[in-house]
């Protein structure tokens, strides 16, 4: 039977990753027309628009390699988008570009027993905000979407991924993922404390970043990651 036999559709809502975390019972897909609360990692808002899709479910299941949930989320949604004709790529660890733009955000959050995935998606929005990077699904092809065809596409790949990664954890998806890399062999700033510099070479068995640094290789855990900028 699949995960996903069940789907909450909302007209709008503060957040459905909120929404599932204070609903400790409901094994639903929670989806929503609009949040007015949407968040991104590290407390960020998560533009969150009519024409989007935006949904979170819970997992309650030992996954193998479970810290590269956000990364194997991520390449279901890429895949689910070149089945739509997109060329896509991961900004590590949980955004998916297309065309140079952000078109969805990951975000993975652990409470006791459950793991909440929410998946923020720009399927059919016109504009963004100018201080955001973003793009829809629309803009980068002049066409509508249904979001519904969007969701079931993308839960169908999710659920496949979910199999194998219990299965046989992220080694499975390692070359899938490096393929579609943002800023591989190019030189990029992790935002830790103190910032590291270096070449991105490659990511690990799990699924960290490696960067060539001026101290030799070394393994990324966690932080953002930007080009660096070519100073004159
Ligand atoms: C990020 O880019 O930092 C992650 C963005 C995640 C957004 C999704 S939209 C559905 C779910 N509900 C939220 O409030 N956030 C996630």
């Amino acid at each position: 039977m699949s995960r996903f036999s069940c789907l909450l559709w909302l007209e709008e809502v503060s957040s459905t990753q909120d929404f599932l975390k204070e609903r400790e019972g409901l094994n639903c897909v929670v989806c929503a027309k609009k949040q007015t609360l949407g968040r991104g990692r590290y407390g960020r808002s998560w533009h969150s628009d009519e024409g989007g899709l935006y949904l979170s479910f819970a997992l309650q299941e030992e996954l193998k390699d479970e810290q590269t949930l956000p990364l194997v989320i991520a390449l279901s949604v890429c895949q689910m988008l070149e089945d739509y004709g997109f060329l896509t790529s991961i900004k590590w660890v949980n955004d998916v570009y297309i065309m140079g733009k952000k078109v969805c955000g990951v975000l993975v959050e652990k409470l006791k027993n459950r793991s909440i995935v929410g998946i923020g998606i720009n399927v059919n929005q016109k504009a963004f905000p100018q201080n955001l990077s973003a793009t829809s699904m629309f803009l980068a092809s002049g066409k509508e979407y249904s979001t519904v065809c969007v969701l079931l596409s993308l839960l169908d790949k999710i659920e496949k991924h979910l199999n194998i990664l219990k299965e046989k954890g992220f080694k499975a998806f390692r070359d899938d993922i490096k393929r579609r890399l943002l800023f591989l062999d190019q030189e990029v700033i992790i935002h830790t404390k103190p910032p590291t510099l270096g070449i991105l070479k490659d990511i690990s068995e799990e699924g960290y970043l490696i960067l060539l640094t001026a101290h030799g290789e070394k393994k990324i855990i966690s932080g953002d990651i930007t080009l660096r900028g070519i100073i004159g």
